[in-house]
């Protein structure tokens, strides 16, 4: 792998493994050390020094960002999303993109101090609150996650909010019609009465204008429960998209994962989605203790990827991706035969005790291969001779 695919590899929020991970934790460390540095820089009372610590901070900050923004440009041929025919293409299609100019707007101050145009702490860096904040939600996986969430219940939210409207505009009009002749000043048209009604329905009550009349009043109520039953709704709504996208999510993690184990290659498309439903995915780092000999067993695990050494009193067995492990006990519903230690990291594929006997009955053909697989084993382990 060449320098520039390897640091991509490093800076795309895809990589999981540990270096990646801590990179980009760090880049959110320098994004928010430079948001609070702007922050405190915008404070009036700040003694001299203080000021000059935050503009070093916040100019430190800016030229990271800088650097990082070099780099990404220099590393952007290696992104598939970017499938141009020559690099500098494929560096302009980035520069371009969203990511892009957020990027490269966060540097501007860096840019700026260079030039000399501007000095950084002070009142008019606050801009880069925004743009620093931006460039955070970029990075943060969440907040795709929203994006998600909002267009996938784009209709159902686009109902509620109709909905809101409706309530709004009726009850704007309605406190016009009863509290236009006590309170002219606030209700004397519907757009003026607007601000009553966002206020009431929203349920946040500043308590600025308030009807006097009887019916008015009631009318406010009514406002406020409706106000109540709409955020309800779309609390609702968002929650069950977030646990519907959150699941989809981990489906699909899941199957990729299921596909690099050659013991599923075999089965159906549709055998599989059974399969990925019941399995959950769990790492350890090299040394771990997966199995501890003699305990009950529940649950079995697949390699995806990485090698365990089994411990068969003198001898070892090395198991490596695609193979698995932790059957034994669950299918002779006996304590585990031998103990299990990780020899690198590694990704596995757990089935719980429950979900292997579910599995059993939906998918026999998949547990008589365990199970020959297992008998195979038990039989080796009952020859001392053999290794
Ligand atoms: P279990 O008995 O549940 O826990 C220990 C696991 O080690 C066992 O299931 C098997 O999956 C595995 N194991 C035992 N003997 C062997 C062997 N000879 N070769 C490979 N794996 C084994």
């Amino acid at each position: 792998m060449t320098h520039r695919a390897n640091i991509y590899r490093l800076s795309n929020p895809a990589n999981q493994d540990k270096v990646g991970r801590r990179m980009r934790a760090f880049e959110v460390l320098v994004n928010l050390i430079g948001i609070v540095s702007v922050s405190v820089g915008t404070l009036h009372d700040l003694s001299g020094e203080s000021r000059a610590l935050a503009a070093t901070i916040t100019g430190v900050v800016a030229a990271l960002f800088l650097i990082e923004y070099l780099i990404r440009l220099w590393v952007a041929p290696e992104n598939p999303h970017f499938s141009a025919s020559t690099s500098a293409q494929t560096r302009i299609a980035w520069a371009f993109s969203p990511t892009g100019i957020i990027d490269l707007l966060a540097v501007i101050p860096a840019l700026a101090v260079a030039s000399g145009e501007a000095r950084l702490g002070a009142d008019s860096a606050s801009v880069f609150v925004l743009l620093w904040v931006s460039k955070l939600a970029t990075r943060a996986s969440g907040v795709a996650l929203i994006a998600r969430v909002f267009h996938n219940e784009r209709s159902a939210l686009g109902a509620a909010a109709a909905l809101f409207a409706m309530v709004l505009f009726s009850s704007a009009t309605v406190a016009h019609w009863l509290e236009a002749e006590a309170q002219p000043q606030f209700f004397g048209s519907i757009p003026s009465s607007l601000w009553w009604a966002v206020v009431t329905l929203t349920t946040t009550g500043y308590g600025d204008v308030v009807p006097q009349t009887p019916a008015g009043r009631m009318l406010g109520g009514l406002v406020m429960l409706c106000g109540i039953c709409v955020l309800a709704l779309l609390a609702g709504i968002l929650a069950t998209g977030f646990a519907e996208e959150v699941r989809r999510r981990e489906f699909m993690r899941i199957w990729d994962l299921v596909a690099q184990v050659p013991f599923f290659s075999d089965v159906g498309a549709i055998a599989v989605a059974d399969i990925v439903g019941q399995l959950h995915s769990r790492s350890f780092s090299a040394g771990t203790r997966i199995i501890h000999k003699g305990e009950a067993g529940d649950s079995m695990y697949f390699i995806v990827s990485g090698s365990v050494q089994v411990h068969l009193g003198e001898r070892t067995k090395i198991l490596r991706d695609g193979d698995f492990f932790g059957e034994m006990a669950l299918l002779e519903r006996k304590p585990r035969s031998a103990d299990v230690v990780t020899l690198t990291q590694c990704t596995t594929l757990v089935l719980e005790v429950a979900d292997f006997y579910r599995l059993a009955g939906q998918q026999p053909d998949l547990i008589a291969a365990i199970e020959t697989e297992a008998k195979r084993r038990r039989a080796l382990n009952a020859a001392p001779q053999l290794q």
